[in-house]
């Protein structure tokens, strides 16, 4: 099946459509991104991640490139042109295309768009949840606003590679105090050995993860404790249960660290369950 990009006002074909070798998303990372789940051709928690992308366009003082509603149809054509029921719709703003200098280019500079959209089959996302993954940990090298969603992902995809490596799925990265931060494109959590949900809050260097601010509104409409509170590998390895959480992975269960298996080395019930919970609450939604 064809696919098709939308680059800054016009839909193309997947295979030509390109962007400028001066863009400053290109020369720099300067530029931000974010990524919808996509159920039955519809966008999950959409005002969510809709809110953040404008959180990070000004933090870092890119012009918004089109209105709410206009970025709003462009990301569902791109959905339909791409024929997408399962999957995920990706977004990038770039400050733009100009001769390379580092300081911003001239005010005016229209910021650079595209969308892509892929599908994901949701049966071999189910079999790999059922089955559960790997995690292995690494050092957190980033710089110190992960808090913006940029597109300078270097350090998160050199701890992916790393992870991919040492046969898991996800790594998990690390400060200095030996405190998980967050999952190279996940945020982190447990069910501690006392049985506490623990993830660590976010005036840390992590970011806010749309997926599991909409987790934890589920879990406190289910009146289950939750313990925002950082927690080190060895809690992590000692725990009854581990998982991630994004678009695109949901609620995804970690049934070992560094080898050293979680619980009995399967999925566990709380997590199990919160990953039914998300799924129906995101479907259901979905926009
Ligand atoms: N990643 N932490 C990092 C470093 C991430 O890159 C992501 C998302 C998350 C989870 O955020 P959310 O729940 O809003 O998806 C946490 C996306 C999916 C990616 O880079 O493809």
């Amino acid at each position: 099946m064809s696919r098709v990009a939308y680059v800054n006002g016009q839909y193309q074909p997947h295979g030509q459509a390109v962007i400028h070798v001066e863009d400053r998303g290109f020369q720099f990372a300067d530029g931000v991104y974010e990524v919808w789940s996509v159920f039955d051709g519809r966008m999950a928690d959409f005002d969510g991640h809709m809110t953040r992308l404008h959180r990070s366009l000004n933090e870092l003082r890119i012009d918004i490139p089109m209105t709410r509603e206009s970025l709003t149809q462009v990301l569902k054509e791109t959905i339909r042109r791409n024929r997408v029921r399962n999957g995920i719709v990706y977004l990038q703003v770039t400050r733009g295309t100009a001769r390379r200098d580092h300081p911003f280019p001239a005010e005016g500079t229209p910021p650079s768009v595209i969308v892509t959209a892929r599908s994901i089959s949701a049966d071999r996302s189910e079999a790999t949840a059922k089955k559960g993954v790997a995690v292995v940990t690494v050092p957190d090298i980033r710089w110190g606003r992960c808090d913006i969603k940029t597109v300078g992902l270097l350090a998160n995809v050199l701890a992916k590679q790393q992870a991919r490596e040492r046969g898991a799925y996800e790594a998990w990265m690390v400060d200095e105090m030996g405190l998980v931060t967050e999952g190279s494109s996940t945020n982190a959590w447990i069910v501690d050995e006392n049985g506490k949900l623990r993830t660590r809050d976010t005036q840390a260097n992590i970011l806010k993860g749309i997926t599991r601010t909409a987790l934890m509104d589920l879990i406190a409409e289910e009146g289950v404790e939750l313990d925002e509170r950082p927690f080190s590998v060895d809690e992590a390895k000692r725990a009854k249960e581990a998982f991630f959480t994004a678009a695109g992975a949901f609620v995804m269960p970690a049934v070992s660290i560094d080898g050293v298996k979680i619980g009995d080395g399967k999925p566990g019930p709380i997590t199990t369950r919160l990953r039914t919970l998300y799924l129906d609450q995101a479907r259901r939604d979905a926009i």
